[in-house]
């Protein structure tokens, strides 16, 4: 049974989903997945709250998840942002505040070796900065960056420890309406150009890693749909299956921390 999926793996033809617990992977799984990763071009890691959890981030669902005490709508979505923009920064300072001080983990560091080694594109859903902290060139950050501020009337855009933050909101030193962070909340859509690009990465793949995300916000839950409508092999990387378990080719259940680099060594082998 494992024989026939290693088979069909090396032909690019899996239509099942086999879940590897990575103490305890069969050396035939692995052996496929050797191949798959030696004759890969074009990777794509597409990233979630999860790749961030080993450097000390909460990832917003599950049971220690930052939804589960705070309210999404009031905080995270556009709406809210407009009613109360000085209770939406002060949660946002205060998630700037642990962000700057977390380190990128093995899982980030493992993906940036894998740029040097081979094409491929890191396409996150996080706001944190980490992958580029890591060295990774190739991010596209879908939706957007915490650590930047923009105007929400001109096209100002800043660092935000270069913003002069007299009081909550901060306000635009150009036109003097509020600034709001550069991340994109709920019930906005993703930058056009972004996801255009984002669209046409993951069609372009021919094997996308799905990392740290439970797949359950879009459009970027679509992604996959975009790799593997055009050939891709689909790996999953979470300690829990996501909503779409049944369309991933192989699920690695575990850390990203601590099953990436454990895939390090077979980008070299071809
Ligand atoms: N390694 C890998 N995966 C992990 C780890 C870890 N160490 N720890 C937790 N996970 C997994 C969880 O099992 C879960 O499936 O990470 C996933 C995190 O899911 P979410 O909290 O839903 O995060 P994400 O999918 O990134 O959320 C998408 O929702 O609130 C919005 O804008 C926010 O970008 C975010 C979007
Ligand atoms: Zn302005």
């Amino acid at each position: 049974m494992k024989f026939e999926i290693a088979k069909t793996c090396l032909y690019f033809h899996l239509d099942r989903n086999e879940i590897i617990n990575h103490m305890n992977i069969n050396p035939m799984i692995m052996d496929s997945i050797k191949s798959v990763l030696a004759n890969s071009n074009n990777i794509v890691f597409l990233t979630g709250a999860g790749i961030s959890e080993e450097s000390g981030i909460p990832t917003f669902r599950g049971p220690a998840g930052l939804w589960k005490t705070y309210d999404p709508m009031k905080l995270a979505s556009i709406s809210g942002f407009y009613k109360n923009p000085k209770l939406v920064w002060e949660f946002y300072q205060d998630r700037q505040n642990l962000i700057l001080n977390c380190q990128p983990n093995a899982g980030h560091f493992t993906i940036a070796k894998i740029e040097k080694l081979k094409n491929s594109n890191v396409l996150t859903q996080n706001i944190d900065g980490l992958h580029k902290k890591a060295g990774s060139k190739n991010i596209v950050e879908l939706h957007g960056n915490i650590l930047k501020a923009k105007c929400t009337n001109c096209n100002f855009v800043e660092d935000i420890n270069k913003v002069i933050i007299k009081s909550l909101p901060p306000m635009c030193s150009l036109c003097d309406s509020v600034l709001r962070p550069d991340i994109v909340f709920f019930g906005e859509p993703l930058n056009q150009t972004t996801w255009k690009n984002a669209q046409d990465i993951s069609t372009n793949c021919d094997i996308m890693f799905i990392i740290g995300t439970s797949l359950n916000v879009g459009p970027v839950n679509t992604l996959p749909f975009y790799a593997k409508e055009n050939g891709a092999i689909l790996v999953e990387v979470n300690p829990e299956p996501t909503v779409f378990n049944h369309i991933m080719d192989f699920s690695f259940r575990g850390k990203a921390g601590e099953i990436l680099p454990t895939f390090l060594a077979y980008f070299n082998t071809k």
